[in-house]
């Protein structure tokens, strides 16, 4: 497990994600790491090429972590990118208006890709 910038509103969540993943039978077989995405990600780069990725954490960095999506996902593989819609702030002249933006455009050049219209937008797409 990472440790990597935790704090204990982390740690709060990881608990209740370990208690789940133990009630449902697989605690062997998932690994949790509680850090920042930019910190952690590294850390499984080596785990690669990844089968899907979904991405659901603070919308201003969803362009990292969609391009770290594309680079470890194996042709094929899934990527999902929930608030997709940014709460109705997609095309504001903002840092997570942007970095939404720069997302939506990179799973479009790189995956065949469709933004489902669930209440705040879901990106899919399957890697070329
Ligand atoms: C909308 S919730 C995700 C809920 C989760 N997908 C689920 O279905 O239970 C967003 C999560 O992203 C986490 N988060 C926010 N900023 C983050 C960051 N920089 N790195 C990693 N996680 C972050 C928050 O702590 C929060 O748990």
């Amino acid at each position: 497990m990472g440790t990597c910038g935790r704090s204990r509103y982390e740690e709060k969540h990881a608990a209740v994600a370990r208690g789940n993943l133990a009630a449902a039978g697989v605690a062997d077989r998932v690994t949790v790491l509680v850090g920042p995405g930019v910190e952690v990600l590294p850390i499984i780069a080596d785990k690669g090429p990844f089968d899907a990725v979904f991405i659901d954490a603070d919308k201003v960095n969803y362009h990292v972590y969609g391009a770290w999506a594309v680079k470890h996902l194996r042709p094929g593989g899934l990527v999902l990118g929930d608030n997709a819609y940014l709460f109705g702030e997609l095309m504001e002249d903002s840092d997570r208006g942007r970095a939404m933006r720069a997302f939506h455009e990179l799973v479009a050049a790189t995956c065949d890709s469709v933004c489902a219209p669930t209440p705040d937008g879901l990106v899919v797409g399957i890697k070329r």
